[in-house]
């Protein structure tokens, strides 16, 4: 299997696929497979001529005190198990070749080293950047949830996919939805920009105890891993409440609370019932809903939801 390490080869050889008439299926992850990414590239290698994963830590949707560092990196492995379950190609860039001559220094912050920073304040948070960068950034829907206590996050996805969907030219594009307010963003980028990929959402892929499965769940503690699953029990159970007819979402809010606070080492980030589509707070549930929560145990955050 091809592993493409810079944007020139990648973006050539794409337009060569398409030159070819090849459809192009694409998954673009941080690595660390799990099963997760694994059925992503199975969904595509069903449905196009040519899978092309990419295996990029994207150091600007970090913010200084997250996890840059310490995110795993498995590329030979990640390699493999990409090839085994069915794609043809690994772009996996450095963050070099991905953002050139830039020096990162941390909260999703580009600095130029030549160059005096220039000072804007958009996200409501002031922030330094160089004095000329592109950034892509989707208002609005990513205001909530994981963008309360992750400001920067969501313009560090957005303009790092923008920027693959332009190396690799991909027909098609695979999402968990276990990222749903991610999978959310980027739809909205790509209708607002007419950026021609389709959206092809993938279902959540649980561990057997029904932990989504994270490329984070390896930093969690035996006793930690163990509390984990109170997530999707919490989940399920809030499933089973409107199921038999509970509408109130302050009421399953408090429901799914009182479950989570059982994992006494969880602090609960947030717990939201959204409408699916505009990712705002309802208060009478009224599908499509999502409910969506986030915990952090250690410094280790989980995030996990449902579509009802
Ligand atoms: P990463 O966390 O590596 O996830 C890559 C893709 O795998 C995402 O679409 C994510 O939703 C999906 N995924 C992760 N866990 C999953 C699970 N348990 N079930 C189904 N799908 C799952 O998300 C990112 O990387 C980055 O933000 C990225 C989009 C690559 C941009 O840098």
């Amino acid at each position: 299997m091809k592993i493409i390490t810079t944007i020139e080869e990648m973006q050539s050889y794409s337009s060569e696929l398409r030159a070819n008439g090849k459809s192009v299926g694409f998954v673009p992850t941080m690595g660390a497979l799990h099963d997760g990414h694994l059925s992503l590239i199975r969904e595509s290698a069903t449905n196009n001529d040519i899978t092309i994963v990419s295996i990029f830590v994207n150091p600007t949707q970090f913010a200084a005190n997250e996890d840059l560092d310490k995110y795993p990196r498995t590329l030979e492995r990640d390699a493999e198990l990409s090839r085994a379950n069915g794609a043809d190609i690994i772009f996996a860039p450095s963050a070099d070749e991905m953002y050139p001559k830039s020096l990162y220094v941390g909260d999703g912050v580009l600095d130029v080293p030549f160059n005096t920073a220039c000072t804007c304040s958009d996200s409501g948070r002031p922030m330094t950047a160089p004095t000329s960068c592109t950034y892509v950034e989707v208002h609005g829907l990513t205001q909530g949830l994981c963008g309360k206590s992750r400001p920067t996050h969501f313009r560090g996805v957005t303009t790092v996919v923008a920027k693959l969907f332009n190396i690799v030219q991909p027909r098609r594009a695979y999402f968990g939805q276990k990222d749903a307010q991610q999978l959310a963003v980027i739809s909205k980028m790509v209708a607002d920009l007419n950026i021609p990929v389709e959206i092809i959402p993938c279902p959540i892929v649980r561990e057997s105890d029904g932990l989504a499965m994270s490329s984070r769940n390896v930093y969690l503690s035996p006793a930690e891993r163990e509390q984990a699953s109170t997530l999707y029990e919490a989940l399920t159970e809030a499933e089973t409440l409107i199921k038999s007819g509970e509408r109130s979402a302050e009421a399953v809010k408090e429901r799914l609370t009182s479950i989570l606070n059982t994992a006494n080492l969880g602090i609960i980030d947030y717990v939201e019932i959204v409408d699916f589509h505009t990712l705002q707070p309802i208060a009478t549930i009224k599908p499509p809903t999502l409910i969506a929560l986030a915990v952090k145990f250690g410094n280790t955050r989980l995030i996990d939801n449902v579509l009802i």
